[in-house]
């Protein structure tokens, strides 16, 4: 943190937050909010509440929240430092000399440290690959490859040569310590041969994050080695579940759309053909994450994954996660090329324009790769297809969107409506319920969707002593911040303890604790969790026992893991959780 928390908390008080989002959105009051169309996705009627009491915004259709600084930072594309300037100059507070904390200084200073370091260690490649005679193979690859040294400039494109020991050599007369270049991940050491360059003989490819900071690399082999990408590991300032490349960009683009494809190259070759919109996941499979952030600046994703069978899984399983997300997808046709990059060679920008324009709704498209598995000559593989039809409609909640989709899939496969009805009609029954279909929450299952889900019961958790504050005296008995498993909730958690001790607790302040444009963005969400609906004091009183209960649990369980590891304070931790979680068993918590 670079000010105080007073400061910053000062700064946030003195600028009234529907002041300053006037000067941008045109706002109305209605109720207790300020209404206006949301500047951070496309919409013609007001979703965009920002709230006086709260002193925080949140957009209904996009999910967008924060307070003053988060507005800012991402309207004007700031850095926390610099919102906090803008605003402090507009209420005349002078600010001091930056302080910091012991602890703090600790700890941002070695990610600071990583990131510096990322950033020399991508200037020593940029360097070589112009002016190193070594990086003349690099330089004549990429020149085959048909990018123009303009493209190769704006993607900080390098070369790591065959002898990669002088990169080491070069960030220790820079100051960096071997440990730091180890954590890096941009050399591995053993006792024999000390540290050894990871890359080595390849092109690099710089990966940003949204703040444009270098977090990471990736390096193609100069011919046929393997592996053909070689990517940094995941290390204190590369989260590659959270980013994806060219998104610093791509975040700008003025396109209604993203375009999501599997490469380095493919991004760059589209970004270089005027698609700045284009982004790819990074050497792993899209994640929910990665969809989140999408959401945040685009409401639909165009998929260019290969044209292959792999490309074909790939685009499958990013649908299904999009969806969860709440987002719609199209999928465009590459063939006969494998990749937007060979597309593009082929036949240019203009083509794969009309490609866009072409792209297929990615329901039919989903079905259409479900038929290939069918023998549709074979009238019980047929019945078969039809079923898994139906089961697939199941998901659209909304019975006029089922039915638009059930009609043009009955036209499209020349099945009769009625039937396929009747056949979605009994899905939706075994399913269980009344409502006949389920969302799903998060694109993924099992491991994946069991976290998301202690997730979400951990921002509700938040959500819900915020509005009703009186709830903290019921709950301090059970609940500690630690029992928050994500970094920024247990930091919130903190924050929102110590208020509701005090008695006084402004959730805007709280997200000032961040710098961070996207943990900004998680905090100011934990705040506009959205409760199931609950008519009864007895619903009310379960949902608020459950998810107490599931957010205890979920920490036991992870004290349970960590002890097996032998960490006392977590065994001890681990003991306190247990009990304290039999005791909530046991207790009905009245929410009168
Ligand atoms: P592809 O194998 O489709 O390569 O991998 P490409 O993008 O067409 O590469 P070029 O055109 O031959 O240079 C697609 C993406 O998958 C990841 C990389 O992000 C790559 O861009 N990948 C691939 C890896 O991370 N490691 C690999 O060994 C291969
Ligand atoms: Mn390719």
């Amino acid at each position: 943190m670079y000010y105080k928390d007073e400061l910053v908390d000062e700064v946030r008080s003195r600028n009234d937050i529907v002041d300053v989002i006037s000067g941008y959105v045109s706002l109305k009051k209605k109720g207790s909010n300020h209404w206006g169309c949301c500047p951070f996705h496309n919409e013609k009627t007001p979703s965009f509440a920002v709230s006086q009491n709260r002193q925080m915004y949140h957009c209904f259709g996009c999910g967008e929240s924060g307070n003053v600084f988060t507005f800012l930072m991402k309207y004007e594309n700031y850095s926390f430092p610099e919102a906090i300037r803008v605003l402090a100059d507009r209420a005349g507070i002078a600010l001091p000399e930056i302080e910091y904390s012991e602890e703090q200084k600790k700890k941002n200073n070695y990610k600071k440290r990583l990131l510096d370091l990322n950033k020399e260690a991508a200037t020593f490649f940029y360097m070589q690959l112009r002016n190193n005679p070594h990086g003349k193979a690099g330089l004549d690859y990429l020149r085959k490859r048909q990018l123009t040294d303009e493209t190769m400039n704006r993607f900080g494109l390098g070369f790591a040569e065959k002898n990669g020991g002088e990169l080491i050599a070069y960030l220790r007369s820079k100051g960096y310590e071997d440990k730091e270049i180890k954590d890096a991940g941009l050399a591995t050491f053993s006792e024999q041969r000390g540290l050894s360059c990871l890359f080595w003989n390849r092109v690099m490819y710089p990966i940003f994050d949204l703040n444009q900071r270098v977090i990471g690399f990736g390096g193609r082999v100069m011919g046929d080695g393997e592996p053909k990408y070689l990517n940094s590991p995941e290390t204190a300032v590369f989260d590659k579940r959270r980013n994806l490349y060219g998104f610093q960009y791509a975040r700008s683009s003025r396109s209604k759309y993203l375009i999501l494809c599997e490469g380095y190259m493919d991004v760059i070759s589209m970004h270089q053909a005027g698609f700045g919109q284009a982004v790819a996941s990074l050497g792993t499979a899209f994640t929910p994450e990665q969809a989140h952030l999408i959401h945040r600046y685009y409401q639909q994703v165009y998929l260019a994954y290969d044209s292959d069978g792999a490309g074909v899984k790939a685009a499958l399983r990013a649908i299904e996660i999009l969806r969860g997300e709440g987002m719609t997808a199209k999928v465009i046709d590459m063939r006969p090329h494998k990749d937007p990059d060979e597309f593009m060679k082929a036949l240019g920008a203009e083509a794969f324009q009309a490609r866009i324009d072409q792209a297929e709704n990615s329901f039919f498209y989903e079905i259409r790769m479900l038929e290939r598995n069918y023998d549709q000559q074979d009238p019980e593989e047929k019945t078969k297809f039809y079923r898994e039809i139906a089961k697939k409609l199941c998901q659209f909640e909304e019975e006029v969107e089922r039915e638009n989709y059930l009609q043009a899939i009955a036209e499209k496969y020349f099945i009769s409506m009625d039937a396929l009805r009747k056949l979605v009609m009994s899905f939706a029954a075994v399913q269980g319920d009344v409502q006949p279909v389920q969302r799903p929450k998060s694109g993924i299952q099992s491991k994946d969707a069991a976290s998301e889900s202690t997730k979400k019961a951990q921002q509700l958790l938040i959500t819900w002593l915020a509005d009703s504050p009186g709830l903290y005296a019921k709950v301090r008995k059970y609940i500690v911040p630690d029992d928050f498993t994500e970094e920024v909730y247990r930091i919130v958690a903190e924050r929102l303890f110590e208020g509701l001790e005090r008695g006084s607790f402004q959730a805007a302040d709280v997200i000032s604790t961040f710098e961070d444009e996207e943990e900004q963005h998680m905090a100011a969400e934990l705040f506009y969790g959205k409760l199931p609906p609950m008519d009864t004091r007895q619903e009310r009183e379960k949902t608020f026992h459950d998810i107490l209960y599931a957010v205890k649990k979920n920490s036991c369980d992870r004290y349970a893991k960590l002890q097996e590891s032998n960490d006392m304070e977590a065994v001890k931790k681990l003991f306190e959780g247990r009990k304290a979680l039999l005791e909530l068993a046991k207790t009905h918590i009245s929410l009168e």
